[in-house]
């Protein structure tokens, strides 16, 4: 699949197995969430560009680089709250945007109640950010909205999708890219990913 970048990576991989697990609880879920979104910053901001910086260090000048442009991260409330301070502890200058949407239990349908995004969102770089693309209705809601607000350099990052949600975000946003940690085998008639990981917000939150 075009513009979905699988992030197979062990440490990940292992985190991610136990967080599957229904024994674990929200406590250990939250954390490891949050190690998991960490670490998936690296793959996540390799190609962005870099700026020549000088440097005085304590034996010479030297020209370092630094990233070039500016960083929002907006995560999509609820569950995309569980990897915001993992995200921000690896880019801690990024200034947070929020976006709360729902899928409506029924028609599984997004609903968006709450936006708040930084006024100078488009001239920075965008990371959207939620644990599950399952439908992908929510994230194609969100990346909509973004598109309004100007942004034109945004990643969707999740942690799990199913093939159905992947293909909702190419066939609507065709050149935003998807990094996941896992691509699940489908929905079940509910829109729950399976295997997946259950509901990630109640997971996260103890609702
Ligand atoms: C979950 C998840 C995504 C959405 C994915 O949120 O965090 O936002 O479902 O499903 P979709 O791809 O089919 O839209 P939920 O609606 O459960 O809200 P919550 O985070 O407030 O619990
Ligand atoms: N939202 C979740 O939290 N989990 C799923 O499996 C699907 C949507």
């Amino acid at each position: 699949m075009t513009n979905v970048n699988l992030i197979d990576h062990p440490v990940i991989q292992t985190k991610l197995t136990e967080l599957r697990d229904f024994t674990t609880d929200h406590r250990k879920f939250r954390t490891l969430l949050d190690e998991i979104a960490g670490l998936m910053v690296y793959e996540v901001t390799r190609d962005w560009p870099t700026t020549p910086k000088i440097v005085q260090t304590p034996l010479e000048r030297m020209t370092g680089r630094v990233l070039s442009r500016p960083v929002t991260l907006v995560p999509i409330l609820r569950a995309g709250l569980g990897m915001a301070d993992g995200v921000l502890k690896m880019l801690p200058d990024a200034r947070m945007g929020h976006l709360g949407v729902y899928r409506n239990e029924q028609s599984l349908e997004p609903v968006t109640y709450y936006q708040k995004l930084p006024p100078d969102i488009a001239s920075t770089e965008v990371l959207l950010i939620d644990p599950m693309l399952a439908t992908g209705g929510s994230g194609s809601a969100a990346v909509s909205f973004l598109k309004k607000a100007g942004v034109t350099s945004m990643k969707f990052v999740c942690l799990v999708a199913s093939p159905e949600g992947i293909q909702t975000i190419h066939r609507t946003h065709p050149e935003v890219p998807i990094y996941t940690a896992a691509i699940d085998r489908e929905l079940n008639n509910k829109g729950y990913i399976l295997p997946g990981l259950g509901d990630a917000g109640d997971r996260i939150f103890g609702t």
